[in-house]
């Protein structure tokens, strides 16, 4: 596996790899990885391409209050875990070399940015899509692999990509979660033993709130109710939001009717975690 810091560098292997015939594909993470992130890496290998995975804990997309600082970082074993899943290229830009100078160009989806996560993280969306804009910049990939764990990233990337022309097709994998079902994070290592045991009732939650959909309900402010109070009864956890909104375009939905995100974000102490669940009304149900 190549691995660099630099830019140059890595559009050299790139180029390479293009004039060979390769498709490129980027995996972009934060890092600290887990199973969820090489699951990306195995679809990138699946669809048969040069794989590079990039590692940089973005400044721009964690608020002055966030974790940026206590981020959890591993360089050495996740070149390891990224090497055995087959990645060709690791990218671990520092920071001076992904911003030499301070930001004066932005890259900002609105409505999609405002909603669910954007609400309570303002500017974090703007920092996602300007950072994986660079990306694609630095890289060039023909495929490029997102997590419908962050399902509101997905849609700004793909809308980002779909509103500036960007020659990338954006891919999305389906959630990687523990046994008992919690999410996969690399913020899951900030959770106390009891934390842990509570959190998942987000999962259940989730699949509660499914099975309801499922034997008829059509309410979707009944469907937040009935999931508020299950994570109420049965933990700690501080809810920033339980939202039920249209699959497509994270619009807001009174009457389920087609495909609805059921997306939350509750804070275990300092650690905020997210999860969400895809229910097809009309082709699931
Ligand atoms: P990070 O949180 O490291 O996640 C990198 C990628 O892994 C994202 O596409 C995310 O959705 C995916 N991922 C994380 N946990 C997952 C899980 N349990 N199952 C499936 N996929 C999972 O998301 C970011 O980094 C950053 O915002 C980034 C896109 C790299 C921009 O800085």
């Amino acid at each position: 596996m190549i691995s660099t810091w630099f830019i140059k560098e890595l559009r050299a292997h790139v180029q390479g790899e293009k004039r060979k015939g390769k498709k490129i594909a980027i995996v972009p993470t934060m890092g600290y990885l887990h199973r969820g992130h090489l699951s990306l890496v195995e679809e990138a290998k699946r669809a048969g391409a040069f794989v590079v995975m990039s590692i940089f804990v973005n400044p721009l997309q964690f608020g002055p209050k966030e974790d940026f600082g206590r981020y959890p970082r591993d360089l050495e074993r996740d070149s390891s875990l990224a090497e055995e899943a087959g990645v060709d290229l690791l990218f671990h830009p520092a920071l001076e070399e992904m911003y030499p100078e301070p930001m004066l160009t932005l890259v900002e989806v609105k409505e999609l940015d405002a909603v669910l996560c954007g609400k309570s993280r303002p500017g974090h969306f703007t920092g996602v899509a300007t950072v994986v804009a660079k990306l694609f910049n630095i890289v060039q990939p023909d495929l490029a692999f997102f997590g419908q764990k962050d399902y509101q990233q997905v849609q700004v990337i793909r809308r980002m990509v779909s509103d500036l022309n960007m020659p990338v097709e954006v891919r999305s994998v389906p959630i990687a979660r523990a046994e008992d079902g919690l999410a996969l994070s690399s913020r899951n290592v900030y959770l106390s033993p009891q934390q842990r045991a509570e959190a998942v009732v987000l999962y259940q939650s989730l699949e509660e709130g499914a099975a309801a959909i499922r034997k008829g309900e059509r309410s979707a402010r009944a469907l937040e109710n009935l999931i508020r109070a299950k994570i109420k009864a049965e933990s700690s956890g501080d809810i920033d939001y339980v939202e039920v909104r249209d699959a497509a375009d994270l619009k807001e939905v009174t009457e389920i009717e087609g495909p609805v995100v059921i997306a939350l974000a509750v804070k275990f102490g300092q650690t905020r975690l997210i999860d969400n669940k895809v229910v097809e009304v009309g082709t699931d149900v």
